[in-house]
């Protein structure tokens, strides 16, 4: 006898990603903030969204904006107070979206209070709540060859008592020690308090990564952290803070490096660890093979290749999260499109194919308006630590200054960091003070004011219509997946199967218009068009307009 299980909410929910910095400021500081937020509730509303995730609002001293916290139950003076944050919850909940939180826990500040007992002496208590080692001994050197996700050696060696600490990202950002019981209950008493404060799930921050190798924390091994122990942890947090909960919580877990096998283990329902996580790998395919700001063209077989496999892999076991964007990537219109001549087009076609896969979709703020990379041009613009310091280490290495800021007006981080652009007014809407990251210029014709006034041209409203399908049709959250063309250099094609339905999705990743294989062509009927990008194409069996995507209904 089979039991049907009902499926999760979350497979029929869009989540969009708020980095509250960049989103809206109430209080003229040239910051974003809650009351930012909350002002902006109803237009979220609007756009249909289940779930807000929050980037970081804990107090922190911001060395990188906010992802090193210094107390994990207060909100940064920044963005406000813990009553504002009560007041946001409630508004929120009120209009039925739900509130996630970032989880950063691979890592504090070095201005936690934890942090700052542990360096105080080799007797503290708190002295293994972090991962403190040796030099090698040879010649006083870091403990082992570890880089820095931001560059330089991923040791600091600290005056106090001669030991190096591990800080796999910023020197400002000590790891944590999971190893020790003491630190995974603390961690877990505090989700458990945001929890009974009434939030809703975490995004968890490089979550792969608290469990290090133990042996490869020693010696010359170029070191990967993705321990076994990783699968027991979640396990455990799972029964300590998620066990006996409604199951309206989401949890997603930020998994840089994790394969389609690691993603069924942490998202197989059946081992009680994570709902979903981000991988990384369609993201990775445009780096060079030196660092990600070596950039590459992307092949568009490529990128089908790699979202087929999360697709197939996912597809009995798991679950997939969707993502082109984010706060770490560069705007996934100028990255894989043209933001310029076809900005509409490819906006919305690249909405389109992310959002029809199987997974639970994240738009990330300014995405739904198509906004474009930042166009930075002197490193004195630039506030992202990974963007100075790689700059800092290349050209202190050689390279030319103007190549670097190339690579960086692509690939940096701050790209998808600027204001959201509310209005056509010289702030964008977004403060009345000096922002803390120029706003964009194009904000005068790409902003939200001026999209929504686009009639069948609004970027926002094609959005809007993408969620909606996504909650009115299980063809969309639940139907199997099945790529074709998958060899085709500028068609993604796609459909999805539930019972006696099926979609066809087919975008032209080009800004030519691109024949349609016959297998395609005979099937796209005008009268089924289910959502298009061109309105009512006459020709529509011909070929696929520049970045053209059409949905239709085959049965
Ligand atoms: C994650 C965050 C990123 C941050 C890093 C360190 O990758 O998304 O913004 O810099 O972790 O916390």
């Amino acid at each position: 006898m089979s039991i049907e299980i009902s499926p999760a909410w979350w497979t029929s929910a869009v989540v969009y990603q708020i980095y509250p910095r960049s989103f809206a400021d109430s209080t003229g500081t040239g910051i974003g903030d809650l009351g930012g937020i909350r002002g902006k509730l109803d237009y979220l509303q609007q756009l249909g969204v289940d779930v807000v995730w929050l980037s970081p609002i804990y107090r922190s001293p911001q060395a990188d904006n906010g992802y090193d916290i210094s107390d994990y139950q207060d909100i940064d003076p920044l963005f406000g107070s813990l009553e504002e944050f009560d007041l946001l919850l409630a508004e929120a909940h009120a209009r039925g979206i739900k509130i996630v939180m970032d989880l950063v826990v691979n890592h504090t500040s070095d201005e936690h209070a934890w942090f700052e007992e542990s360096r105080s002496s080799l007797a503290s208590p708190k002295r293994d709540w972090y991962i403190w080692r040796d030099g090698d001994g040879v010649d006083g050197h870091e403990p082992n060859p570890w880089r820095s996700m931001f560059g330089g050696p991923a040791w600091q060696l600290d005056a106090v008592t001669g030991q190096y600490y591990l800080h796999l990202f910023a020197a400002k950002q000590p790891d944590l020690n999971w190893e020790n019981p003491e630190v995974r209950v603390a961690v877990y008493t505090m989700m458990n308090w945001w929890l009974d404060r009434g939030v809703d799930g975490f995004r968890m921050d490089v979550i792969n990564l608290i469990a290090k190798v133990q042996s490869d924390l020693v010696g010359d091994s170029p070191g990967y952290v993705m321990g076994d122990q990783v699968h027991d942890y979640l396990q455990e947090m799972n029964r300590e803070v998620f066990a006996g909960r409604d199951a309206d919580l989401i949890t997603v877990g930020e998994t840089p490096g994790a394969t389609v096998d690691d993603a069924i283990q942490f998202t197989s329902s059946d081992r009680l660890e994570l709902d979903m996580v981000f991988q990384f790998e369609h993201v990775g395919l445009d780096h060079g093979p030196r660092t990600k700001f070596d950039n590459v063209p992307l092949k568009l077989v490529d990128l089908k290749r790699s979202l087929g496999r999360w697709q197939s892999g996912l597809a009995d076991a798991g679950w997939n999260s969707l993502y082109f964007s984010n706060h770490d990537q560069p705007r996934s219109v100028s990255r894989f499109s043209d933001d310029g001549e076809f900005r509409y087009e490819s906006a919305t076609m690249l909405a389109a194919i992310l959002h029809l896969h199987r997974g639970t979709p994240y738009v990330y703020q300014g995405d739904e308006i198509g906004m474009t990379n930042a166009g930075l041009t002197t490193i004195e613009q630039y506030q992202d630590i990974e963007s100075l310091n790689y700059y800092a280490e290349e050209v202190a290495a050689g390279a030319s200054p103007a190549a670097v800021l190339a690579s960086l007006a692509f690939r940096s981080r701050d790209n998808a960091r600027t204001p959201m652009q509310w209005d056509a007014t010289p702030l964008a809407g977004f403060t009345t003070g000096t922002p803390w990251l120029e706003i964009t210029p194009n904000h005068s014709t790409i902003n939200v004011a001026t999209d929504r006034a686009a009639g069948p041209r609004s970027i926002f409203e094609f959005y809007r219509r993408l969620i909606a399908l996504r909650h009115e049709s299980t063809v969309v959250s639940l139907g199997v997946f099945e790529m074709l063309e998958a060899e085709h250099p500028t068609l993604y094609a796609f459909t999805r199967t539930l019972g006696e339905e099926t979609l066809l999705v087919v975008g032209n990743f080009s800004g030519v218009p691109s024949e349609l294989p016959l297998a395609v062509a005979g099937e796209l009927v005008i009268g089924n068009l289910v959502i298009g990008n061109y309105g009512e194409v006459p020709d529509i069996a011909g070929a696929l307009l520049p970045w053209e995507v059409r949905v239709v209904r085959l049965r």
